[in-house]
């Protein structure tokens, strides 16, 4: 089985560059399906998730092309509207695609989402809002026949009671070629909607207010293809922020939004890290001896603590001194990497949606395993600062966020490799 090895205590330097935004990604290429000819993707990373988003592309009938850090879509022969079962189970943002389908062909099929399993994740937001733009839903044992009634989706005004991401894109997508206009509110804010946002507009949307609660979409006949380089990736961004804070090293990191760091940063500073922000680079120093942060972390919507930046941050946090509480208000499940760190050394106590870390130096290698995307991640992490050498298996999740995480940290003097 395919494994990363770290060995681990060393402490880390340099300069890095980071990846474009999966997150961003994902709904970007899910939006080319709704205007035919070639789309250029600048910063789009190569990662499992973008590519089982091309080959949702493909089956739909599109054409998908990688050159270079660029990913090229031409969906003019766009003629399939069914996603299989199979690769609506690779990904949780096959969802989203969902409104795109609708948009552009007027009927859908689809299946429940799979992806990580860090709670129970339903789309009932996206359901409810689809049907209020007109959309008649059926579903049989998982699989969800759709179908707009007419010959288009009508423009709605839409509440959602959480401010979902995904469902907020899945309004955009079906929103922006629908007839007349739409309101969300009590959207998503994150910046990766605003990303989405500003694509759509580029391709002729009609837009305002996106990356705030209230988004107004104002339908149009038609989109134009265009070309758009993606945001950097925030959560990436902070990984390697927290990989080099857990050795003690430093690390300054460009082309990369610290606007959208502000929840983040001033933990690390509070753990004893020297943190400065120049125009778009960050750089971090971090001394030796880290203490815990004084709030708990609770993780929360934008512009609130991450929850996919939640066992980073607790991997972190097992290296620094006192106690740390997490609280995970967004998914029920976002725990599974806990026994994975205690496997290092890790003093973890779990209480519902409460953990409490007490931080220790000691952590020493171990094998562990990948439980989910960001939880895989969190065990490089713990690995680089560990004693000795930690194995970690498992590494589909890592694969599906990161480009080449391993050579990243080597690149910062770590020794880390895949084998
Ligand atoms: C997106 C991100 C993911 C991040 C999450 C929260 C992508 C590709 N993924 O996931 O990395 O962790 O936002 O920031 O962008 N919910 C419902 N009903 C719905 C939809 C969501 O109850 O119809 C609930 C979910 O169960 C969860 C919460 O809302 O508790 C947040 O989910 P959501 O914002 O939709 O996350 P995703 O879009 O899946």
């Amino acid at each position: 089985m395919e494994k990363i090895v770290v060995n681990g205590g060393k402490k880390l330097e340099g300069e890095c560059k980071i990846q474009g935004s999966k997150n961003a990604s994902l709904p970007i290429i899910g939006a080319t399906m709704l205007s035919s000819g070639e789309n250029i993707l600048h910063m789009c990373p190569m990662l499992r998730d973008t590519e089982t988003a091309c080959k949702i592309l493909q089956l739909l009938g599109c054409k998908t092309n990688w050159q270079e850090d660029a990913l090229i879509i031409n969906s003019s022969g766009l003629c399939n509207n069914e996603i299989s079962k199979n690769l609506m189970n690779q990904m949780r943002s096959s969802i989203i695609f969902l409104g795109a389908i609708l948009a552009r062909c007027g009927e859908a099929r689809v299946y429940f989402p799979g992806g990580c399993d860090i709670g129970s994740r339903p789309i009932d937001l996206h359901i409810d809002a689809l049907k209020k733009m007109g959309v008649d839903v059926n579903e049989c044992g998982g699989q969800l026949d759709c179908k707009v009634n007419g010959n288009r989706m009508h423009g709605a005004e839409i509440f959602l009671s959480f401010p979902s991401v995904g469902a907020t894109e899945n309004i955009l997508l079906a929103a922006v070629t629908a007839k007349g206009k739409t309101v969300i509110n009590n959207a998503a804010v994150e910046p990766e909607i605003e990303d989405l946002c500003n694509y759509l507009n580029k391709c002729g949307a009609k837009i305002v207010g996106g990356g705030t609660q209230i988004i107004q979409i104002d339908g149009v006949d038609s989109l134009k293809p265009c070309e758009y380089t993606i945001m950097p990736d925030r959560i990436v961004a902070a990984t390697l922020l927290c990989g080099v804070a857990a050795t003690g090293g430093e690390i300054f990191l460009k082309s990369v939004n610290a606007g959208n760091l502000s929840s983040v940063l001033p933990v690390l500073s509070d753990m004893g890290c020297r943190v400065r922000v120049f125009g778009k680079s960050i750089f971090l120093k971090a001394k030796d001896f880290l203490f815990a942060p004084k709030q708990p972390i609770r993780t929360m919507p934008y512009p609130g603590f991450p929850t996919d930046l939640q066992p980073i941050m607790m991997a972190l946090s097992c290296f620094a001194e006192g106690t740390t509480i997490f609280v995970e208000t967004i998914f029920e499940n976002r725990f599974r990497h806990v026994p994975e760190l205690k496997r290092l050394g890790a003093s973890i106590r779990v209480e519902g949606r409460v953990a409490v870390v007490e931080g220790s130096r000691e952590l020493r290698g171990a094998c562990v395993y990948g439980t989910d995307l960001r939880g895989g991640a969190a065990l490089i992490v713990a690995g680089l600062a560990a004693m000795g050498r930690t194995e970690i298996f498992r590494l589909c999740y890592v694969d599906r966020g990161y480009e080449k995480i391993e050579e990243q940290f080597s690149e910062l003097g770590a020794n880390i490799f895949r084998i």
